[in-house]
């Protein structure tokens, strides 16, 4: 019984700095890109875009984040889909293309203190000078990266705070010191360098080489499952885990969220957590649907949807800011006495107080990756002291979320009344899955609009004649998987604006497989019958050797090669050939068609088991086709690199 005594008038949390201060915090982020996850975003009614960067950027209104990390478009696939480069060719540079620095200008508007990140996922072919390394000469990949850093200063006045160096695959010391010494010779001291955004290896590398160990901002790694190894923690640098979370978006995601943020810091000493992704912005059935803090993926309706990862995030961003401080393990951050964890963060002034509290269960706060080791939680109540400079503190603001896995709405960043402190003592009972901020601070808001416009499906028939786009624009709809697609004025005046394919050759990958075949997918996964029709040219300079439209194409992402559909392609050696797969190892008809110079027309209707084509809109084939794949995505693409100029895309169904 006076065992039991004892127990209970022991803190569970201890909150005192006369320790001094842990880490500094440096901020949780999200990821457009890595690739193409912003992609539907840019397309959405002007209110409800407003609507969603206000919920994903604006401060103390939703997750208001505090980084955006951004990829440096690489004309490579790099996970659903690709994004341009600055530079496809060697001989030209090009700011306007793609979707990321319009995010960037958007983020900056709403918090002008949100740091900005970018990393390259892909390279253009040209970086490799004649091999399939980027590193094959440090200085031009040096030069490639710095240019698009000083192309954010020049065209949008951003300025770029933290370069990595390439995605998920090897680092090389050379051209990172090679980075460094060009942006220091082009007035960017002032952009830190993340190394390597793989996992912790680059640490035993930073521990040999005091140069490396000086121009290493902090060592970045991915999905550490909270862990970081004693060589990342013996180099002394911050710790980030630079990318992390990629989980479905309900509310196990939520858990898991809720989980890292708080354990990347309580086990592994993170101060940065930044999730891939942003917003899952990109059409569902390519790869990872969903893996976002949240979802727009309908710019036709204007349907969006909150989920819960957004106020998770909220729990820590609405009452910190970059440069706050953590306490110390055992002084303010550690684990509950019956799990879950505690971080509490301080402001730079040591005024103001900030602790987040999760009790997230094992089952409820599965990551993608790695393997969450078993675990259990359960309900307590736990007792608070603060000490030294926050003994006085007589009350703090409450902010609570408890998820919900019983079919009922989750509770999310809700308002409590303020926790009364009584000599700096106060008694807290948590369930399970909760999720509560005690701040010092009265600022947060559970932002909210009026609910989006409800849900609708891609409305046919579409057409689009690519007129109201800005020059080097990315058709909204059209979402390229390989190689990629931009506005153009073509050389006919007829046509006045058209798309034009443009990557000339295979880019210095990011998958595991090489692509060739460039395409994009529109519309809805679900489409089975389709006509799809679109006008193309083939121009005389570095072109194609041909081109194609396809219907219920099965495939996107990493695995775009293997796609399976109904694909009708013309080449101007005047043949055309219709195929149940990109990679046209399934010839389904073939046979020749009057081709020459200059426009033309590919039409094809899918409809049950026939498939009908024209060219010129005479009638060429009339076929029957496999029963795989039942439905797709309709598609326009290439050969394989080089020009191709299509014009008047129409789609309709033909139930
Ligand atoms: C990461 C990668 C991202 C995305 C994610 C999906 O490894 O960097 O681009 O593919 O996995 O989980």
């Amino acid at each position: 019984y006076q065992v039991l005594l004892i127990k209970q008038s022991t803190a569970d949390i201890i909150i005192d700095d006369s320790l001094g201060y842990g880490r500094d915090f440096d901020g949780i982020g999200g990821l457009s890109g890595g690739g193409a996850t912003s992609k539907l975003l840019v397309n959405y009614p002007q209110e409800q875009r407003d609507q969603i960067l206000d919920f994903l950027f604006k401060p103390n209104f939703g997750a208001s984040l505090q980084i955006l990390k951004v990829e440096i478009g690489g004309d490579a696939q790099s996970t659903d889909g690709t994004e341009a480069s600055h530079m496809h060719n060697s001989w030209e540079e090009n700011y306007a293309r793609g979707y990321e620095w319009w995010l960037m200008v958007e983020a900056k508007k709403r918090n002008p203190n949100i740091k900005l990140y970018a990393l390259p996922w892909g390279f253009p072919g040209w970086i490799g000078q004649g091999t399939r390394s980027p590193y094959a000469n440090p200085g031009v990949l040096a030069d490639y990266i710095v240019r698009w850093i000083n192309g954010a200063r020049v065209h949008y006045n951003l300025t770029i705070d933290y370069i990595g160096i390439w995605n998920e695959k090897q680092y090389d010391i050379t051209y990172i010191k090679s980075l460094r010494s060009v942006l220091d010779q082009r007035g960017f001291q002032d952009v830190l360098i993340i190394a390597a955004d793989e996992k912790w290896e680059i640490s035993a590398d930073i521990k040999k080489d005091t140069d490396l160990a000086k121009i290493v901002h902090a060592v970045g790694c991915h999905y550490p499952g909270t862990l970081s190894s004693n060589d990342a923690v013996s180099t002394g640098k911050k710790l980030w885990a630079s990318e992390d979370y990629s989980t479905f978006n309900d509310e196990i995601g939520a858990g898991c969220w809720a989980r890292i943020l708080n354990q990347n810091y309580v086990n592994g000493l993170m101060t940065s957590t930044i999730s891939w992704n942003l917003i899952a912005s990109y059409y569902e059935d390519l790869p990872y649907y969903r893996d976002g803090l949240m979802t727009a993926v309908q710019p036709w309706s204007g349907n969006y949807v909150v989920q819960s990862p957004i106020w998770v995030t909220a729990h820590t961003t609405q009452f910190t800011s970059i440069g706050w401080k953590y306490l110390t393990h055992g002084n303010g951050v550690g684990k509950l006495p019956k799990g879950g964890s505690y971080v509490a963060l301080v402001s730079p002034a040591g005024s103001d107080l900030t602790v987040v509290i999760e009790t997230m269960t094992h089952d409820h706060s599965i990551c993608i990756r790695p393997a969450l080791p078993k675990y259990t939680v359960k309900a307590q109540n736990v007792t608070i002291t603060l000490k030294n400079h926050f003994v006085n503190i007589t009350h703090m603001n409450v902010w609570f979320s408890k998820l919900s896995f019983n079919g009922t709405p989750s509770t999310v960043f809700i308002k409590q009344n303020p926790l009364v402190f009584v000599s700096g003592q106060a008694n807290l009972s948590l369930g399970l899955d909760e999720m509560i901020t005690l701040t010092t601070l009265s600022e947060g808001v559970k932002g909210s609009y009026p609910p989006p416009p409800s849900s609708k499906p891609f409305p046919l028939p579409y057409k689009d004649n690519f007129e109201g786009y800005s020059l080097s624009e990315e058709p909204f709809m059209l979402a390229p998987q390989i190689g990629t697609l931009e506005v153009v004025k073509s050389q006919n005046t007829s046509h006045g604006q058209v798309v034009r394919q443009m990557v000339l050759h295979a880019p210095l990958k990011w998958c595991p497989i090489t692509l060739s075949f460039p395409y994009a997918v529109i519309g809805d996964h679900n489409w089975r019958n389709l006509f799809i029709e679109i006008d193309f040219e083939i121009p005389d300079v570095n072109a194609t050797d041909g081109v194609f439209v396809a219907a219920r194409v099965n495939e996107g992402g990493c695995e775009a090669f293997i796609a399976h559909g109904i694909y009708f392609f013309a080449f101007p050696d005047a043949r055309y050939i219709v195929a149940n797969d990109l990679a046209r190892t399934k010839v389904l008809s073939q046979g020749s068609l009057p081709y020459g110079k200059g426009w033309h027309t590919l039409s094809l209707l899918v409809q049950e088991q026939k498939a009908v084509g024209a060219y010129d809109k005479k009638g060429l084939f009339s076929i029957d086709i496999p029963t795989i794949p039942q439905s797709g995505f309709g598609a326009v693409g290439t050969d394989n690199f080089g020009l191709a100029d299509f014009d008047n895309l129409y789609i309709a169904t033909h139930e």
